[in-house]
């Protein structure tokens, strides 16, 4: 699949499946930046908590998930009912600290599911039937800039979220994590390596963020190399790790521009440069908190400049300083991205969650996910 085209590369995800075998997921979304901006009527799609109203008679109920039997750790299955294809349903969670849960695609067992997960893009209108006192998990790692609204039917179904949002119930995206073990590199030789100032890899060219129009103007000053569906050389390496790896030996920044301009949307487009052979330094473009979310110095904020001008020259006098590069450099190395823990984390979060929420202080606020989620989230 070319990543390029289609839009983006997400979360690459590897899973051990512990006596088998390594399965690589590489995360890659279909066609978002395209059409989905078929504009569907407003719904309001409500986001309840609604384990609080269906707690009373909770209890009631003698399915495999009454509260006693949460008590004594039995089994919680939690099923992947629409389910993108990039997230694996076939994932031992034994490993977790709460080691009760089983995760299944299999449908036949929706109704002793406690919880039953939906990726925003592939549900239906077709509803199944919610079991009272059943978790709804609505799934999302896209932007709400490229989303359209839900159809109607789905209102009131959802109790938890499971996003980049940092503010949801179960938070899934990338993160940092320090090295233990620190990378040893020549900076001073991967300096030297370098002959070209900017390279961007792109495959959308008409976005919300309008990257492109920044881009434009930038290109006045610096020069920049544009690789993928969007410039005139294809990317060197066909998968999108690989092709920032690649890129980032022989140039000194790469741009790291998301589609839109969300809060919390961060992407692949800059975690990249916590990748091992990653040797540029990062100029990101996106989410406006993204200070809050990567660690300082190991990486450039666009929003720091006043303009592309100004960025140009401080660009310009960052490359050809190699100590004040390579303190760049140095500084993002001390940190990485395990892949390999990214949706396995979020899944034990997923069970913990459903092994003590009623223990948790977790109020209905009445929000719904569109206001949550969708709305005034991205300033484009
Ligand atoms: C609660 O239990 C009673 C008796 O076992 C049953 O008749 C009733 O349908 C149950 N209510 C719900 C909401 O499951
Ligand atoms: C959970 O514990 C209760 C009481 O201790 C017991 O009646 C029930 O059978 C147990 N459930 C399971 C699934 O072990
Ligand atoms: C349930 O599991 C948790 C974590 O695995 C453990 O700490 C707790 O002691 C268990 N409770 C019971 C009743 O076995
Ligand atoms: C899950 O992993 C545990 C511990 O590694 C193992 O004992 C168990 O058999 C595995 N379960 C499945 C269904 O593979
Ligand atoms: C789903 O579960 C049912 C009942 O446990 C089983 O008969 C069926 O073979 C399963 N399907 C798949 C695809 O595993
Ligand atoms: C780093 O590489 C340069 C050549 O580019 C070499 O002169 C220098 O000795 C190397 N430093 C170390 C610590 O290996
Ligand atoms: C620098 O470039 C040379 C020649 O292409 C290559 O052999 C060497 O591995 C590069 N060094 C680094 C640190 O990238
Ligand atoms: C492309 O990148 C991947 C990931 O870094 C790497 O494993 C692969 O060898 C690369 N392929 C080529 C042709 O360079
Ligand atoms: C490079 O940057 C350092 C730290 O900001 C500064 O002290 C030094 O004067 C700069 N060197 C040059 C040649 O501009």
């Amino acid at each position: 699949m070319d990543h390029l085209k289609t839009g983006m590369t997400k979360i690459g995800i590897f899973m051990e499946k512990k006596k088998f075998f390594v399965l690589f997921f590489f995360v890659c979304v279909v066609t978002l930046d395209i059409g989905s901006i078929i504009s569907g009527h407003r719904t309001t799609f409500y986001y309840l908590r609604s384990y609080l109203q269906d707690f009373k008679s909770f209890s009631n109920d003698s399915s495999t998930f009454s509260s006693n039997s949460r008590k004594n750790n039995s089994t919680i299955t939690i099923l992947w009912y629409a389910k993108q294809g990039y997230f694996s349903g076939n994932v031992n969670l034994t490993g977790c600290k709460f080691s009760n849960c089983i995760l299944t695609e299999n449908k036949t067992v929706l109704e002793k599911s406690a919880a039953v997960l939906f990726a925003y893009r592939d549900m239906w209108n077709k509803v199944p039937f919610k079991k009272r006192g059943q978790i709804w998990v609505i799934v999302n790692i896209e932007s709400p800039a490229y989303d359209v609204d839900l159809n109607r039917v789905w209102d009131n179904k959802f109790d938890w979220s499971m996003t980049y949002r940092q503010d949801g119930e179960i938070f899934l995206n990338y993160k940092t994590f320090r090295r233990t073990i620190p990378l040893k590199k020549n900076y001073s030789e991967i300096f030297k390596n370098k002959t070209k100032y900017i390279a961007w890899a792109v495959g959308s060219c008409q976005t919300r963020s309008r990257r492109e129009l920044y881009v434009r103007e930038l290109r006045k000053y610096i020069n920049i190399d544009i690789y993928g569906d969007c410039g005139k050389v294809p990317c060197p390496n066909r998968t999108l790790p690989g092709c920032h790896e690649v890129l980032s030996q022989k140039y000194k920044f790469y741009l790291g521009f998301e589609n839109s301009l969300c809060k919390d949307y961060v992407t692949e487009k800059i975690f990249h440069t916590f990748l091992d052979n990653s040797n540029a330094v990062y100029v990101y473009r996106g989410a406006p908190n993204v200070k809050s979310i990567l660690p300082p110095k190991t990486y450039i904020d666009v929003n720091d400049y006043e303009n592309p001008k100004r960025l140009a020259e401080y660009l310009l006098r960052l490359g050809s300083n190699e100590s004040e590069y390579i303190s760049y450099l140095k500084e993002s190395d001390k940190y990485h991205i395990d892949n390999e823990q990214n949706y396995y984390r979020s899944l034990c979060d997923l069970c913990e969650l459903l092994n003590t929420y009623k223990t948790k202080n977790l109020k209905w606020t009445g929000k719904t996910f569109n206001s949550w989620y969708r709305q005034n989230v991205c300033v484009s």
